[in-house]
């Protein structure tokens, strides 16, 4: 039996391992291990990258939402937009600031947030709209734009999983008034450690940001605000930097392993694209790329008829690495559905999704006969066998 990790970093680290040694020794000798050169060369071209302005390096994807927020003075009592299904970070910044998330629902087909649904959660104390482009498939970047000056809204773009994805050729993190996304180590672009990254193309809000990074310092030892150390080491900006040109590729071969999945599985019983009206007749609904720009940070399946877990079971019988991202909408975690927050009790695509999504291999190195394998896998349990 073949295995397949869900994700395996190795190969991809391994093939510029003597590049990052000599950038460790790079950085060791240079004794500079906080801000300097080397991370604002990095900034620099993922500015250029993403056709931003200003990129700041932070300490991770978190941070990076938090900072955006702080300095878009978001505090006690604002109201921010957010998607019930996605990662907690999202939530857990607005609500870390005393602000309020506001729980809106997702499209049952790319999983994105729903605009419609947003429409009838603003309120006068609405400040922000903070869209996730979930799974690495940009939102609809034109309607949100639309959505947020008809509301007088800022956006914030949670872009944690999407760095590279585009809309009609507009890159994610460079629409709204700010963008935020992690270098976490799944993440397309995956550091060696934490970090993340802050965008905006506004000159003051670029400024703000970048005082608050140092504990709202400036000039040295003196503070007219509260900030954090928000800093993202050289030494990782280094490393990173040397992956960023080959991120094109990796996104390329990871779509390349979506489109396999697709052609493997069209047609086959009990499968079908996950697209409006379709989910009536399959067990097993394939992720749509509908940007057609997407970068595929995870390739999620819908699994109806309460299989999902059955599928799960399936998969790790075979070896087939696989997770659940999410199990929980936001609105019923713990600390939130305490809380009490708006908008938890019309969300019913997030909860419907939480209980049927399920997330495979695709990362980019995927081999041949592992991603045959998974398809294989998929067609068998779709036609009902059960090991
Ligand atoms: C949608 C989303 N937002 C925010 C984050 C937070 O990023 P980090 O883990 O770098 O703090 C993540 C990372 O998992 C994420 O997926």
């Amino acid at each position: 039996m073949i295995t397949v990790p869900l994700l395996d970093l190795g190969p991809q680290n391994r093939a510029l391992e003597a590049q990052f040694e000599a950038a460790f020794r790079d950085v060791l000798r240079s004794n500079q291990f906080i801000m300097g050169p080397r991370l604002e060369a990095f900034e620099k071209d993922c500015a250029a990258f993403l056709g931003v302005k200003h990129a700041l390096g932070v300490s991770s994807g978190t941070d990076a939402l938090l900072l955006a927020l702080m300095a878009l003075d978001i505090g006690e009592g604002d109201e921010v937009l957010i998607p019930s299904f996605t990662f907690f970070a999202t939530a857990g910044s607005v609500a870390r600031l005393g602000a309020v998330p506001v729980w809106v629902d997702v499209d049952p087909h790319h999983f994105n947030i729903d605009l419609a649904d947003a429409a009838r959660k603003v309120s006068p104390r609405t400040r922000v709209i903070m869209p996730v482009h979930l799974f690495g498939q940009s939102c609809d970047l034109v309607a949100l734009q639309a959505f947020a000056s008809a509301h007088r809204l800022r956006i914030l773009e949670d872009a944690a999983q999407s760095m590279g994805a585009r809309w009609q050729g507009r890159s994610t993190m460079s629409v709204g008034d700010l963008g935020a996304t992690s270098f976490f180590p799944s993440k397309n672009l995956g550091g060696m450690g934490d970090s993340g990254l802050v965008t905006t193309s506004d000159d003051a809000l670029a400024d703000r940001a970048r005082i608050l990074r140092v504990h709202g310092m400036q000039p040295k030892y003196y503070h007219r605000e509260i900030g954090a150390n928000f800093r993202m080491d050289p030494l990782q900006a280094a490393l990173l930097h040397l992956k960023l040109p080959h991120l094109p590729e990796y996104n390329c071969a990871r779509a390349g392993n979506a489109n396999f999945y697709h052609a493997a599985l069209k047609g086959k019983p009990g499968i079908a694209e996950n697209r409006p009206g379709v989910e009536a007749a399959a067990k097993i609904l394939l992720p749509v790329d509908f940007s057609g720009q997407g970068i595929w940070n995870q390739f999620t399946l819908r699994v109806t008829g309460g299989r999902r877990d059955a599928l799960k079971a399936f998969l790790t019988a075979r070896k087939i690495g696989c997770e659940i991202y999410y199990p929980i909408p936001l609105h019923r975690q713990e600390c939130f559905a305490s809380a009490g927050y708006r908008g938890g009790d019309s969300v019913p695509v997030s909860e419907l999704l939480s209980a049927e999504v399920l997330s495979i291999p695709i990362f980019p190195e995927l081999a041949p006969d592992q991603r045959q394998w998974v398809a294989d896998s998929l067609a068998d349990f779709a036609a009902g066998k059960t090991e």
